[in-house]
C-alpha cells in the first residue's frame, strides 16, 4: 500500500523558479472577481447542453442493467480520484491568491471537511461507500482502456492553467450535472438498493456551482489575455467529445 503517488521532483523548483522569475505584485495580490462571463467561456458552456450526454444510449443499457452500473462505478472511481488530484495541480499554478482561494472552494467541494480523520463528504469516499454497497469487490477496481484513454485526453489539453480549467470545468464538473442525472435514473431503475444518492446528489448539487467558479476565473483570465480564448474553448470542446466516446466505448464493451 503506497499513500504518495509517482511525484515529479522538478515540478516544485520549476514552480519557484518561475514564480519568482515573473513576479509581479498586482498580478499576486488584487483582487480580481468580476461576475462578467466572457463570450468565448459562454460559448464552452453552451458545449455542455449541446452535447446531449443524457441520451446517451450507455444510460439506456445501465437502467436494465446491474452489471453495468457495476462496471460504471469501478470505472468512475478511476475518474473521480484522479480528478480532484487533477484540480490540486490546476490550483497551484494560479499565482494571484484571491482566485486561487476560490479554485480552492472548488477542491474544498470535492474533499468536504474531515472528523476522526475521514473525509466522509468527499466524493471519492462516497462512491468508495458506493462501491461497498454494491458488493463490488475492490478487486474488480481495475482500469479500463476507455478510461485511461479518457483521463490521458483530460490531462493532454490540459497544456496551460486556463485550458485546464476548460478541460476541468466544462469536460468535467459541468458535464457531471446531467451525465449523473441520467446515472441516477439508471440506479433508480437497475440497482434501487444501492447507496447511490449521497454520491450523485453531491455531485448533481454542487457542480453548477464547481463550474461557475471555474468559468469566472477562466473569464477573467481571458480578459487580461484574449489570446488565451481559442485554447480556452479547445479544451473545453475537446474533454466534451472526450467524455462522450468515453461512454460510446463503455457501451461498446457492454455491448
Ligand atoms: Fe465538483
Amino acid at each position: 500500500m503506497t499513500y504518495i503517488g509517482p511525484w515529479h521532483a522538478e515540478s516544485a523548483l520549476r514552480l519557484v523558479n518561475s514564480n519568482v522569475n515573473a513576479w509581479d505584485y498586482d498580478s499576486r495580490f488584487v483582487p480580481v472577481e468580476t461576475s462578467t462571463i466572457h463570450p468565448v467561456v459562454e460559448l464552452a458552456s453552451r458545449l455542455v447542453p449541446d452535447s446531449g450526454i443524457e441520451d446517451h444510449p450507455f444510460f439506456r443499457v445501465a437502467a436494465g442493467s446491474r452489471k453495468a452500473l457495476e462496471f460504471w462505478v469501478t470505472q468512475e472511481l478511476f475518474v473521480t480520484g484522479v480528478f480532484a488530484q487533477l484540480l490540486n495541480l490546476t490550483a497551484s499554478a494560479v499565482v494571484n491568491v484571491h482566485q486561487r482561494a476560490r479554485l480552492n472552494l472548488v477542491i474544498q467541494g470535492e474533499h468536504g471537511g474531515v472528523r476522526k480523520g475521514a473525509a466522509r463528504a468527499s466524493h471519492p469516499w462516497l462512491l468508495h461507500k458506493l462501491r461497498e454497497s454494491m458488493g463490488i469487490p475492490q478487486e474488480a477496481v481495475t482500469v479500463a482502456a476507455p478510461t485511461h484513454t479518457f483521463l490521458r485526453a483530460l490531462a493532454g489539453f490540459m497544456d496551460t492553467p486556463v485550458n485546464a480549467l476548460g478541460s476541468l470545468g466544462v469536460g468535467n464538473e459541468q458535464m457531471l450535472v446531467p451525465e449523473y442525472g441520467a446515472v441516477k435514473q439508471a440506479f433508480e431503475s437497475a440497482a434501487p438498493d444501492a447507496d447511490y444518492a449521497e454520491f450523485l446528489h453531491a455531485n448533481i448539487d454542487e457542480d453548477t456551482a464547481h463550474s461557475a467558479i471555474m468559468a469566472h476565473i477562466a473569464s477573467e483570465l481571458i480578459m487580461r489575455d484574449p489570446s488565451l480564448a481559442d485554447g480556452y474553448l479547445a479544451a473545453a470542446r475537446g474533454s466534451v467529445i472526450a467524455r462522450k466516446e468515453y461512454y460510446d466505448e463503455l457501451y461498446e464493451i457492454l455491448a
